[in-house]
Order: structure tokens, then sequence, then C-alpha cells
């Protein structure tokens, strides 16, 4: 067990070069297994997460390498289960993804039910739905959900609720069904547009991916391709928040700063200027940070998983923020942490009243999730005196080499193991 050691109060300035983007690749490598002949996917970030869908993918028999520093060469033609046990499936919720791969690529697919999370109910209903309509036999037996079908055959499905997981399964599911899907209602977050870049490089004809109606003309074969992941607009939003609340000068590159846009408006909007390039973004602090509202969205709106975040440099504020959680029903257990560093904020339901007190004061913290995680982090390097940070492998699920880029920053954080039988002071 390790915990991060932050020194806080430090201005953080220089360059940080963004790595690719999690929720991307999660669901990319998956989606290399519909492919009849190996692919090579390029700017694979180096987290945890990703070394269990290599995990994951090896287990169903499919080959892969490294074959540089970020890339990787997935070969799919033999594989020879269809089975993402428990044991694999329960340390990365997006395992669900190797429904619609596997049921897309052999017709079956026997895969664990994600489990509950720390952000509330998150019910795969949809995903389910959408399987079933393009003609899947579904069960669900000790926890792993089965399912099976003759043959799959394009279908119109209408998502009730706007779901990044379910979008991306039925595309996945669809690629090779006999004929034309068409999904309304559909997300149109990045990694949408990216994963169907994906399979259409494999060959698969897909339109309208980034917008509300999908439509997928299923193919008999998909091939090989060379394919590179694109930047992480979360991991960017992270770095931009961080730069505003160490009132830092942080140029943060390798970015698209139009998946960017509904932090750039914020930020701007409590007072930080940032100033936008082709590829690259700059956050410079003003010395001023003023309330605001915050409502999280699917995408174009605000993310959710930026919402920690910005709860937190609204803590620095002056003024009141109102900041409401409209994705998930239970995404502000950090608070309580928040709290312990001297924050002054209340919940209600979906609802959180920030009091700005302009300052936070170190304490020892956890992070009950990556996102959660990464808002302890930055409420540490703006927090008068030392954080300490546990359940750092939330952290580390999503951020790559996130201790390395803040020190080159100018950060005062270091990695210490937790000696055995250590528990945690209360302050
Ligand atoms: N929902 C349903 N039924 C479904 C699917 C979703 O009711 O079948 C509800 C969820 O309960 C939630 C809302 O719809 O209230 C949105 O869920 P969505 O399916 O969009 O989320 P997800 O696909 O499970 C992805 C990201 C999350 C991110 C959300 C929202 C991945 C692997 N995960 O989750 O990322 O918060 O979209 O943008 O892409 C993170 O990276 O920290 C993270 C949690």
């Amino acid at each position: 067990m390790e915990k991060y050691v932050i020194r806080g109060g430090k201005r953080l300035q220089g360059e940080v070069t963004i790595s690719a983007a999690k929720n991307s690749a999660v669901a990319i490598l998956p989606a290399a297994l519909l492919s009849d002949e190996p692919c090579i996917i390029d700017n694979v970030p180096d987290i945890s997460d990703i070394d269990c869908a290599i995990k994951i993918l090896r287990r169903l028999g499919a080959e892969v390498k490294q074959t540089g520093k970020s890339t990787i060469r997935i070969d799919p033609r033999h594989i020879h289960s269809d089975t993402v046990e428990y044991e694999l499936g329960k340390n990365m919720r997006a395992s669900y993804y190797f429904m619609g791969a596997l049921l897309g690529k052999v017709g079956h697919a026997n895969v664990s039910m994600p489990g509950g999370c720390d952000l509330g109910a998150r019910p795969i209903d949809q995903h389910l739905k959408g399987f079933q309509t393009l003609g899947a036999d579904i069960s669900v037996d000790y926890g792993m959900v089965r399912l099976t079908a003759h043959q799959l055959t394009g279908a119109h499905i209408y998502f009730d609720v706007v779901t990044v997981g379910g979008t991306i399964n039925v595309m996945l599911a669809a690629c090779k069904a006999k004929g034309l899907t068409i999904i309304e209602n559909a997300a149109k977050e990045p990694h949408i547009v990216d994963v169907a870049n994906f399979l259409n490089s494999m060959g698969a004809d897909i339109m309208g991916a980034g917008t509300d109606v999908i439509k997928i003309r299923g193919v008999e074969h998909l091939h090989g391709c060379e394919y590179s992941i694109i930047p992480d607009q979360i991991e960017a939003g992270t770095f931009m928040i961080i730069a505003a609340a160490t009132n830092g000068d942080i140029l943060i590159r390798g970015v698209i700063p139009k998946h960017l846009e509904a932090v750039t408006a914020k930020l701007q909007k409590i007072g930080v200027k940032v100033v936008e390039y082709d590829d690259a973004i700059r956050v410079t602090g003003t010395g001023v940070l003023r309330k605001t509202s915050v409502k999280t969205m699917p995408h174009p709106g605000f993310p959710t998983d930026l919402q920690p975040q910005i709860t937190t440099l609204l803590t620095l504020a002056s003024g009141t923020s109102i900041v409401t959680e409209d994705i998930f029903d239970n995404r502000f257990k950090y608070v309580d942490e928040l709290r312990r560093m001297g924050a002054d904020i209340s919940v209600d339901g979906k609802v959180a009243v920030v009091e700005g007190t302009g300052k936070l004061k170190g304490a020892p913290v956890k992070a009950n999730d990556l996102r959660a995680g990464a808002a302890m982090i930055i409420a540490g390097l703006a927090a008068d005196g030392v954080t300490e940070i546990e359940n750092i492998h939330y952290i580390e699920r999503g951020y790559e080499g996130i201790e390395r880029k803040l020190k080159a920053l100018g950060a005062d954080i270091k990695k210490v193991v937790i000696p055995d039988g250590y528990i945690q002071k209360q302050a």
C-alpha cells in the first residue's frame, strides 16, 4: 500500500503533455477482438485499467504484445473463450465492453455483471436492451451475464438515458450484424467518436458518431489496422484546474481544445486566463477566483468526471457556488474528505453548496474513487501544509505518471509506502 504526501502552496509552472484517453482505450482494446487480423494500437495509456484489459484479452486467447513504449499489437485470431469471470471483471468497470465485442465477434459472451460503485447505482439495462433489440438472448446467472445470438440483425434502438457505455457497446455488437442499426439518443463524448473511428479503420461502416443519431451498417469482415488513441480530455481538464487552484501557469500540450470548451468557459468565468492553441491550452492564474455555478451534463456539457476537481477549486474561490451533479446520484462522497481540510460544503442530494473560504489546510485524506482522488491531489497542492492521500490505487487506474508530471511542474509530491498495520490518523 502506498500514499501520496504533498506539501502544498506551490505555484505550479511549466509544460505537461497529456496521455491517451482512458475511456477510449478501455473500449478500443476489447473492440480489437472484432477484427479478423492483428491490430496495432498506438498511444495506449500506461494505467492499471489497461493492464486489466490486457489480462482479460489474454485470458480470452488473444495475443497481446507491447511493440513500442505506448504501442501494443493485438492478434485476436485464436480466441478460445467467451468468458470474463468476476475475478477479472471486477477490477475494471468497463469490462462490460467485452459483452458487445464478444457478441459481435462470436455470437456469444459470458461476462460478469459490473458490481456496485461509489458513484451510485450504475445499471446496464440500456446496454442489455440494445443487445436484445439486435436479437440476443440474455440471462443472468450467479452474477454472470450470458448473451447468445444465432444472428444479430440491425435494428432501431432508442436509449431511455444518454449512456456512454451503452452507445459504445451497441456499436461494437452492431458492426457485424446483418443490415442497418440506428441508435437514437446516443452519447456524444469524444471517446464515442474515437471508438467509431477505430472501428471504421478496421472496415466498419459507422456514421454520425458525435451526434445523437448513429447509423451502423453491418459488414461481414473487419480487417487489421493501425490506430492512435486521442488525448485524455479529463486528464487535460484536471491539469487546467490544477493550474487554476495553484495560481499557476501551465501549458498543457497534446490536447484537443474543442473537447475542453465547457471547462475553458467555466474557468474563464471563475477568473482564470485560458488561451487555446491548435493542440495545446495555457492556463494562468490571475490571483482571482470567483464563485460560479456548475451543472454536469452529457457532452458537450460540463463533464461529471471533472465535478470533484472543480468543486475543490470552488472551495478556494470567494463567494457561494452551487454544483449540481446531474449524471450520477452519489458523486459527492469525497466532500467529507474536503471538509477535513477545512472546506465548507453542504450537500443535499444532487446539489452541493460550496462556501468559498479561499483556503484549505493539509490533512490525512483518502481517495474514494479515481476522480475524487484527483480532487484530493488538487486540494493538497493548494492547501497550506502537508496532505497525505491514501487509496492511491484508484488514482493510478486512470492518471498516467501523475506524480512525475506534477513534480516536473514544481509540485512537492512523493509516493511513500504505508507500513503494514498502519492505521490512518484521524484529524
Ligand atoms: N445508465 C442507466 N442505464 C444504463 C447505462 C447508464 O440508467 O444502461 C445511467 C447511469 O446510471 C448514469 C447515466 O446513465 O446515471 C450515465 O451513465 P453512462 O452509461 O454514460 O456511464 P458509463 O458508460 O458507465 C462512462 C465513463 C465514466 C463517466 C460516464 C459519464 C467509461 C469507462 N466510463 O461511464 O467515467 O463518468 O461515462 O460520462 O467510459 C471515470 O472515468 O472516472 C468515469 C467514471
